[in-house]
């Protein structure tokens, strides 16, 4: 009933003497195959209808295989949409390594998963860049059968670029942080410049960067930092205000920029530095804080730079950056330097008002000089940090400024003392802590005129502190203090003998003085 029979047929025929003489045949049913392949046509026509018309790009493929490896795969068919995709024409019948020549070297992956999906039948998507032809592409895969695949795919160039332009302004936004954190956190110029530097060159894309300062005095740039160099030509930079593209730069408050170093002839100081670096594209931009040019920032690269507008916004937000590093550097050294000079002139006064102390105190000239040596050897023979070195060495100078409010009559005296006259004398202790306590400059430095005449067993004054309770300073000092005033000539009694002294230091150990500290005395051997 219109029935379409296929056969297949195998004749043999005998040939003598170039004569047919005998024919035999056999045929067989193949109408069975036939139809199997006429379906497998069918569907395939079907999948070519429902591809061409799509917006997606579509590739049917075979796999060639070596070793049951993967190594080229032939276009059977594409769509329209193909050639629009990808920009390629008239590829069916052809390898994809004569039509995207190097593609197995740039795009290994295609192989391994094509090869994958067409042997195993099971699809996959993925998404993978076209070195040679500059696109993104994202691609599913599957396998209608086996070695062969079909590749639909979607140009996805575009959001590509978004995603890596928005991964590009998180990575500046997190360097311009990195900075941030540095400008803010270390006092040292150099330092906070060269992290600077690294990050700039790293998110600018190039080669070398240097800042150079400006001198304010001198009308010159002098180099501070410099990161990406060969050679260190650069660290000997020294430019006039006006000089060069850099002083250039600087004396007319703008962005200066060489496209082609080699192509200018202009006798720049530093053209030797060029040459040898081999920089090409170079860009100087102002450092401009609250006004002030505080320096210039020099760009380097060993290629031409063509950068857009979002490059030249960042170069200019990495200036204002490092314009504000420079300021507040400056504004540390200022208030540092001021710092110092307040100190210097507060141990200035101090020794002045020692030197008066011993000048009323005639007898005891030279004595304050005298004991803060020697406490402060003693101090530190026990260990006392240089910090405790500086409130201890305060501290002795002010020992007895106490006896400021002590009268001339009393403390003169040639004579020992009456019991009223003891006690105005030991107030001079409570006097130094009245008269020390509001200034916060020597707050630290109370132990030693307070506490002086505290004595280990609890029996001295101003307060009766007994051992310990006694601030280690004033321990120290008691036994210096003593060791001095026997030694000298008083106007109630002359000096004693150095053994004498000695003795009584030894004899007054755990009684007077601190066991310890008696004992790290001796061991000086003064
Ligand atoms: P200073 O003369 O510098 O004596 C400091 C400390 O050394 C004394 O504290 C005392 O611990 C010890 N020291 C000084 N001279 C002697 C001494 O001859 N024998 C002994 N055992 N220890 C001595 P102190 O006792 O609290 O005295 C404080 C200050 O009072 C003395 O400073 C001195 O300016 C004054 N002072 C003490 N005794 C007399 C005195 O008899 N006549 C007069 N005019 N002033 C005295
Ligand atoms: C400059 O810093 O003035 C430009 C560098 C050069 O041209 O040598
Ligand atoms: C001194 O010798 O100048 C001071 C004596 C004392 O500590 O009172
Ligand atoms: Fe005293
Ligand atoms: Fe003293």
């Amino acid at each position: 009933a219109g029935e379409v029979k296929w056969f297949s047929f195998l004749s043999t025929l005998t040939i003598k003497d170039g004569q047919v003489v005998g024919q035999s045949g056999v045929s067989q049913d193949i109408t069975a195959r036939k139809q199997a392949e006429e379906a497998l046509h069918e569907s395939e026509n079907r999948y070519h209808s429902l591809f061409e018309n799509m917006l997606e790009g579509y590739a049917y493929c075979q796999i060639l295989l070596d070793h049951d490896q993967p190594q080229d795969f032939i276009y059977v068919d594409v769509n329209n949409a193909f050639e629009i995709l990808t920009g390629l024409k008239n590829v069916v019948g052809k390898k994809v390594s004569e039509v995207i020549p190097g593609i197995q070297e740039s795009n290994p992956e295609l192989f391994e998963i094509y090869g994958r999906v067409a042997l195993s039948g099971k699809p996959e998507t993925f998404e993978t860049y076209l070195e040679s032809l500059g696109i993104w592409l994202s691609i599913a895969v599957y396998s209608p059968r086996r070695e062969y695949f079909v590749a639909v795919f979607d140009n996805i160039t575009e959001r590509k670029r978004a995603e890596e332009h928005i991964e590009r302004q998180l990575q500046r936004l997190s360097a311009l942080t990195v900075i941030d954190r540095m400008i803010t956190s270390s006092m040292d110029l150099k330092l906070t410049l060269n992290v600077f530097l690294e990050n700039a060159t790293q998110q600018l894309g190039v080669d070398a960067a240097a800042v150079l300062l400006h001198n304010p005095h001198q009308h010159t740039l002098e180099f501070s930092a410099g990161h990406g160099f060969r050679g260190d030509g650069i660290r000997k930079l020294r430019l006039r205000v006006g000089e060069d593209h850099a002083g250039r730069a600087a004396l007319e408050r703008r962005l200066v920029n060489v496209s082609d170093l080699t192509k200018t002839n202009q006798p720049f100081s530093k053209a030797a530095l060029t040459a040898d670096e081999g920089f090409i594209a170079f860009y100087a931009v102002p450092l401009i804080a609250k006004g002030q040019v505080k320096g210039v920032l020099e760009i380097f690269h060993r290629a031409r730079l063509n950068p857009d507008q979002e490059w030249l916004d960042f170069l200019d937000t990495l200036a204002g950056q490092a314009a504000i590093a420079i300021d507040n550097a400056e504004l540390f050294n200022n208030l540092h330097r001021s710092n110092t000079e307040l100190m210097r002139a507060y141990d200035a006064t101090i020794e002045g008002w020692s030197r008066a102390l011993d000048l009323r105190d005639k007898e005891t000239e030279g004595h304050t000089q005298r004991v803060t040596e020697m406490t402060l050897r003693l101090a530190q023979a026990m260990g006392q940090s240089d910090e405790e070195l500086i409130q201890i060495r305060r501290g002795a100078l002010l020992h007895d400024i106490g006896k400021l409010g002590v009268p001339d009559d009393i403390l003169l005296k040639p004579d020992t003392l009456t019991d009223d006259e003891w006690v105005v004398m030991k107030k001079h202790a409570q006097y130094a802590y009245d008269m020390l306590l509001p200034i916060d400059y020597l707050r630290h430095a109370l132990d030693i005129p307070y506490c002086h005449h505290e004595k280990w067993d609890g029996t001295g004054y101003p307060r009766g502190l007994k051992g310990e309770e006694i601030p280690l300073a004033a321990r120290i000092f008691a036994v210096v203090d003593v060791w001095d005033a026997l030694r000298s000539d008083r106007p109630y009694r002359k000096g004693w003998s150095e053994g004498d002294v000695r003795q009584h230091i030894r004899q007054q150990s755990g009684a007077h003085f601190d066991p310890q500290v008696v004992e790290a005395f001796l061991k000086l051997g003064v």
